[in-house]
């Protein structure tokens, strides 16, 4: 099968692009480069041991996006191109709707054009909102708390409908909880271009010197030891799950499903930290602090309908994602270099 991989130099894309080669599938991406160095390709070739086609364009592009569908078969897409920082899209929210729903919808008018109707999309637990019980099952209700989510809220619906107008389509909604973790090799990991917002990445630039000290935003959550609880699942699983949905779609009769991945386990920000420490080697410097605006106490999945349906689970626990976080950033202190 030839997959197209958008934003498959990004930081989930590119663990999936691994397994898909894995696989036995070819692969093509798509991918901006706006939140990527185009370092990641040669490190992908290097682990794959295979030449990559890359199309370094922006998915609103309706013409080159046509282009691509026009002269390349493609059997199915995974969709991981979007921009994804909860802050950033409540100062920028134009930008937020604008990239990832315009994104979308000309990538989905390319596929209903040229008659590829097997997508993958990557959704969010942040669907769930601000109020939803743990653990969260597919069939909660979708609410969102900042721009960046309600994009994910009004991609699944707007996919939803095509699935309504063009039964024959087959479409894996997969939300994702805390993805955290690194290519066993350490040559692939996540690099955020700024100061990191998320926890695992904040915590590794302290670990590396790069930043002073952790801040822990609140320990007076209603949680075993005061700290919130997430549900953190290694990019690797993740990437496992990818290949496990799309695998799913050539033998489902659903045109639209809904998969939680996440491992079902609520890790606090206290033992995340104390699990990188075991990493590193060595206590790392905090402080707590204040709650940070637009925090919950606890997500995790309710994980068990991607373990009835897909034959997956993740595998990894919190000492392996922290392991291999330290590899990759204790290997490339400055992320992906330049050239
Ligand atoms: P990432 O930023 O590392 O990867 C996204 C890639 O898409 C980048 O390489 C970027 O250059 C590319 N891109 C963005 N807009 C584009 C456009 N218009 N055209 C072409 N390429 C474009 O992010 P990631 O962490 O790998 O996330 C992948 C997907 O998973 C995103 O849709 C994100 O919202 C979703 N997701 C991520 C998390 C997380 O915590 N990382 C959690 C849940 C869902
Ligand atoms: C985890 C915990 C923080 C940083 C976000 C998005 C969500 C999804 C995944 C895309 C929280 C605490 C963090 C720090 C801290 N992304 N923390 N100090 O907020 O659960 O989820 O990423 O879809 O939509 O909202 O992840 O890693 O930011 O925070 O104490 O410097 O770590 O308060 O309890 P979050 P996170």
């Amino acid at each position: 099968m030839r997959v197209l991989v958008t934003g498959g130099a990004g930081y989930i894309g590119s663990h999936t692009v691994i397994q898909l080669i894995a696989a036995g599938q070819d692969v093509l991406i798509v991918d901006s480069f706006a939140n990527a160095k185009p370092t990641v390709i040669s490190r992908l070739e290097a682990i794959t041991g295979k030449p990559l086609l890359v199309y370094a364009f922006d998915l609103r592009d309706t013409d080159k996006t046509e282009d691509l569908f026009a002269r390349e078969q493609i059997d199915a897409v995974i969709h991981f191109a979007g921009h994804k920082a909860v802050g950033e899209s409540v100062q920028k929210p134009l930008e937020y709707y604008e990239n990832n729903l315009d994104s979308t919808l000309v990538l989905a008018g390319a596929m209903a054009r040229h008659a590829v109707t097997k997508l993958v999309f990557s959704s969010s637990a942040t669907v769930y909102g601000a109020n939803a019980p743990v653990p969260m099952s597919e069939d909660l209700p979708t609410s969102a708390t900042n721009p960046y989510g309600w994009t994910k809220v009004m991609i699944e619906q707007i996919l939803r409908d095509v699935a309504v107008a063009q039964p024959e389509w087959r479409i894996a909604l997969l939300r994702y909880f805390n993805p955290v973790g690194a290519h066993a090799s350490g040559t692939i990991g996540e690099d955020p271009s700024d100061i990191p917002n998320n926890l695992v990445p904040y915590l590794s630039q302290v670990a590396v010197g790069r930043r002073e000290k952790l801040q822990i935003f609140g320990d007076d959550y209603d949680t075993p030891d005061g700290t919130p609880l997430r549900d953190y699942i290694h990019v690797e699983d993740l990437a496992a799950g990818h290949i496990a949905a799309l695998s799913k779609l050539a033998t489902t009769e659903s045109p639209v499903s809904t998969w939680n991945l996440g491992t079902g386990v609520g890790t606090s920000v206290l033992d995340v930290l104390h699990a990188f420490e075991r990493a590193v080697g060595r206590a790392l410097p905090y402080e707590i602090v204040g709650r940070r605006a637009g925090d919950i106490a606890a997500s995790y999945a309710d994980p068990h309908r991607a373990h009835a349906e897909l034959g997956w689970t993740a595998t990894r626990t919190i000492d392996d994602m922290c392991a291999d976080s330290w590899r990759w950033q204790s290997q490339n202190p400055n992320g992906y270099p330049d050239a």
